[in-house]
């Protein structure tokens, strides 16, 4: 008897804490991040209107990677980040290239959470973890068969983490993931005292 895995659904975490010049990089993004969300009054509006916890530059700016050297340093990293999770993907690109078109900042307040999305018109999404406080919300993966699943029982508690219907990937500074655009996900409430901050980004094909 054999029992295959098909279908995988892939999910990318590393870190760049061992990246020459992290502490002071990720230093630099928390201060770009938090000077961007004072300046920025149409996306604090748009915050206001949209009731999110916090604050976004996702409607509100599309220029992140020109703002601080950090943006765009840390934007080359993920662009190469991005080329091992579609080659890990066994993605068939042809002469495509992955072009970075849209990067954006969360900053959740405590108790904020993000309710459950995917990320249409893209390819490739994912977050890179600016500050995470003890307590702050992770990212949760919902199966993307949950819709076909009626009447499907539930893994039971010996199920490996593959067998999963959710997972939970508690991230810290210096982590990066990603996953293909269409997996929805959503970010659980931060607990914390203190702000949750993050850099979100999707890849399309050019
Ligand atoms: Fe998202």
């Amino acid at each position: 008897m054999s029992i295959q895995s098909l279908f995988i659904t892939q999910l990318l975490r590393d870190s760049f804490t061992q990246e020459s010049g992290w502490a002071e990089l990720n230093t630099d993004l928390e201060q770009a991040c938090l000077q961007v969300a004072e300046d920025d009054e149409a996306g604090q509006k748009w915050c206001d209107e949209n009731g999110y916890d916090g604050y976004t530059s996702y409607a509100s700016l599309n220029d992140l990677a020109d703002r601080a050297n950090a943006f765009s340093d840390l934007k080359e990293m993920l662009d190469a980040k991005a080329n091992d999770f579609s080659t890990a993907s066994y993605m068939d690109i042809g002469c495509a290239k992955w072009e970075m078109d849209s990067y954006w900042i969360n900053i959740l307040n405590p108790l904020a959470a993000h309710s459950g999305h995917i990320h249409p018109h893209s390819v490739i999404s994912g977050t890179y973890y600016v500050k995470t406080p003890e307590g702050a919300g992770a990212l949760k993966l919902e199966d993307p068969r949950l819709a076909m699943m009626m009447n499907a029982p539930g893994p039971n508690k010996d199920a490996p983490r593959s067998a999963q219907r959710f997972v939970y990937e508690k991230p810290e500074p210096g982590t990066v993931m990603m996953w293909e655009s269409w997996l929805r996900h959503e970010v659980t409430a931060n607990m914390g005292e203190d702000l949750r901050i993050s850099i979100s980004f999707n890849y399309s094909l050019i």
